[in-house]
């Protein structure tokens, strides 16, 4: 065998095997530039040698997410994947031959290159019919099952229109932090996590992860074509429809000195020789997205243009992927330190030779859990690939070179390195459930006072710290009874310090109720699940104490985006004998226990604040009923008008039928329209 022919089956293998472990068992186990690198490598060798292309070569696919689990369907349209440039001057260069080629100028539109899930959407009627994965190319799996879960998909269009569109299914980076944070086996990206989900079998796991999708491309079937000028005012056509489109577009070129302005986008428009600049500044942009894209596509404008330049065999001519370098660094790993966390969670750290990648030192990468060391098979000493995927967190990628290979991968510890209880396994992670571990009070209190609870002002982590060390508290209760002389000699403690301490802490007494609520670092009740309660009408905490006591999980889970998970696990931790001290003890000293009343501009008390009325039948005082709900509105109800699972009161006029029946039968509190009106009178 020739040294070419080698390389090429090598690179074949290594493709396959990488191309398994990402689309199938959906956990890659190399990075995109790898990848891309060795797929390009691959592809030159081959052109020059067709002879030594292997039948199953992985260039003659455009990649394969195919799994035998899911029905298998053929696409109507071409699902093509497009070629790919590095740097801006590389785009520059394939705008310039592009237009060489049809020996005219063209119009660019640039549009971010979202990193998730492919998917094709068919339109019948404006029916949605199916939701098909990308697949090879010419057969996807069906996932209309769990496509039929996202909201943002529309199951119905605005027109009656036969059509396919093309889109990509994404998930915000807030909600794969929350949802990865729970995974037996962290996933590596957001773009692993929503493919999964995808693959469910049940879309009732689908539908707990909130995915969403902007769509990108339309195609009419033969014969209903449409007769847009241009890419931009497909796009708009597909908004009207009722897709969700990315509103952020680049318009580049003659056009673009026209207004090209559209509804509903938000378009940077300039002379092409501006391309450039636009690709530098969204290279900084994507940093602020609340999702993950991992490029641009530059794209033509003019459809008849795209018709002329036609495709290639694996990618249209008149588009090419922009690819964002995903940063990475090697380095070594000195030693895998554990932390406690404030909720016992016990969390392995590498302490790696300091690193800059993506432009920032990194010096420690969390590993999650066991699982996550074992499949790494990481050991202290071996040389590791570290890399900011997303240029957010940072993450140990793979093993490059073993240090000592005598060295078994590293274990988890059997017992807390704070306070040396023994550890219990509790899902994904190791706890440590001793709730007066060092650690563990150190990490409440550094929670409290911090800037996005408490905010207590001339307290910071390492002041606390020292106030812990020294037996001066023993929870975030106990900062309320410091006084000037128990902090007197404490070391770096002066007279000066010590009375911008208390002032601080006294400062902190008025912070309201939701802050509160949310500070007392109870597992799933941050400042979100604060507000969504209070809204919903638990205004203080002995309404949620007595939700608790009378286990009302069901009427909590009501709450809109509120799960049921989260609804018992907030109610558990009111049942908590330690958390009931402590909020005992918080409250005595003095802290808002109790939200504010909202009163609205009208000057009228929110007495309906987070109540859901739905009013119905007909009333003396208020002609036309719709009255009626304004003076519910006014002081801070919702008013609906049919019953639903979060209607809390129906307020029922003469005849009023069905729905009072149906209000009835749900336990639904009914007020007539005397009562009605006494409530106003009274408030
Ligand atoms: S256009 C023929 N536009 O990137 C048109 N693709 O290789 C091909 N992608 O498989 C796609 N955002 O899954 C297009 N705004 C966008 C995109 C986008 C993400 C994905 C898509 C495609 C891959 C390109």
């Amino acid at each position: 065998m020739s040294d070419i022919q080698k390389e090429i089956d090598q690179l074949t293998d290594m493709l396959l095997s990488w191309q398994h472990d990402y689309y199938i068992e959906a956990r890659p186990s190399a990075t995109d530039a790898e990848y891309d690198r060795a797929f390009d490598r691959l592809r030159i060798l081959e052109e020059e040698n067709p002879r030594f292309r292997r039948p199953d070569s992985p260039t003659l696919r455009v990649g394969s997410d195919l799994s035998s689990d899911l029905p298998e369907v053929s696409h109507t349209v071409p699902v093509l994947s497009l070629d790919k440039a590095y740097t801006a001057e590389e785009v520059i260069s394939w705008a310039g031959k592009t237009s060489a080629n049809i020996d005219a100028s063209l119009d660019i539109v640039v549009e971010e290159k979202i990193d998730g899930a492919s998917i094709v959407l068919y339109y019948e009627n404006g029916i949605l019919t199916r939701g098909v994965t990308r697949g090879n190319g010419s057969v996807g799996n069906d996932v209309t099952h769990n496509i039929r879960t996202i909201p943002s998909i529309p199951l119905r269009l605005s027109e009656a229109v036969d059509i396919a569109v093309r889109g990509e299914i994404y998930l915000p980076l807030e909600a794969f932090s929350r949802i990865n944070a729970e995974q037996e086996i962290p996933y590596a990206n957001p773009r692993n996590l929503a493919a999964g989900t995808l693959r469910r079998k049940k879309s009732s796991e689908a539908a707990g992860v909130p995915l969403n999708i902007f769509i990108y491309e339309g195609f009419f079937p033969e014969g209903a074509a449409r007769n847009f000028s241009g890419h931009h005012e497909l796009l708009g056509f597909l908004r009207h429809l009722g897709f969700r489109v990315n509103p952020r577009l680049g318009f580049f070129g003659p056009r673009a000195d026209r207004d090209i302005s559209l509804e509903g986008f938000d378009i940077v428009s300039g002379p092409l020789k501006d391309l450039g600049t636009y690709v530098d500044s969204m290279t900084a942009l994507r940093q602020n997205l609340g999702y993950e894209i991992d490029g641009l596509v530059i794209k033509v404008d003019e459809l008849d243009v795209r018709d002329r330049l036609g495709y290639t065999g694996h990618h249209p001519r008149w588009a090419i992927a922009y690819k964002f370098d995903s940063p990475e660094a090697v380095s070594t790993v000195i030693a895998v330190d554990v932390q406690v966390g404030r909720t016992g969670r016990i969390t392995p750290v590498a302490r790696i030779e300091p690193v800059l990648i993506g432009g920032s030192t990194v010096s420690n990468v969390t590993l999650h859990n066991q699982q996550y060391i074992d499949l790494l098979e990481l050991a202290p000493g071996d040389q590791v690939a570290v890399s900011k995927r997303g240029d957010v967190i940072p993450a140990v990628e793979r093993v490059i070179e073993k240090g000592d290979t005598s060295l078994p991968v590293w274990q988890m510890p059997e017992s807390c390195p704070s306070c040396g209880s023994v550890l219990n396994q509790r899902g994904a992670h190791l706890f440590c459930e001793n709730r007066r571990c060092p650690d563990q009070v150190q990490g409440r209190i550094n929670f409290f006072v911090g800037r996005d609870q408490m905010d207590i002002d001339n307290l910071g982590s390492e002041t606390a710290a020292v106030l812990v060390r020294e037996g001066k508290i023993r929870g975030a209760e106990d900062l309320y009874t410091l006084k000037a002389e128990d902090l007197e000699g404490l070391p770096g403690f002066g007279e000066k310090k010590i009375a911008l301490i208390l002032k601080g802490i006294e400062a902190s007494k008025s912070r309201p109720y939701q802050r509160v609520l949310a500070s007392l670092g109870i597992p799933d009740l941050g400042q979100k699940a604060a507000e969504l309660l209070i809204e919903a009408g638990y205004g203080n905490i002995d309404s949620l104490l007595a939700a608790a006591e009378a286990g009302e999980t069901e009427k909590l889970s009501e709450i809109h985006g509120m799960g049921e998970k989260t609804a018992a696990s907030i109610l558990e931790s009111m049942r908590d004998p330690e958390n009931l001290r402590q909020i005992s003890l918080l409250r005595d000293a003095g802290l808002n226990f109790e939200a504010e009343e909202e009163s609205g501009e009208n000057g009228l008390a929110a007495i309906f604040a987070g109540q859901v009325w739905c009013v119905t039948g007909s009333f003396e005082a208020f002609k036309p009923r719709s009255l009626a709900m304004e003076e519910v509105k006014k002081r801070g109800g919702r008013a609906v008008g049919s019953i639903t699972g979060s209607v809390t009161h129906l307020l029922a006029g003469e005849g009023a039928g069905s729905k009072l029946a149906k209000a009835e039968k749900l336990g639904i509190t009914v007020v007539n329209e005397a009562e009605f009106l006494k409530i106003l009178e009274e408030t």
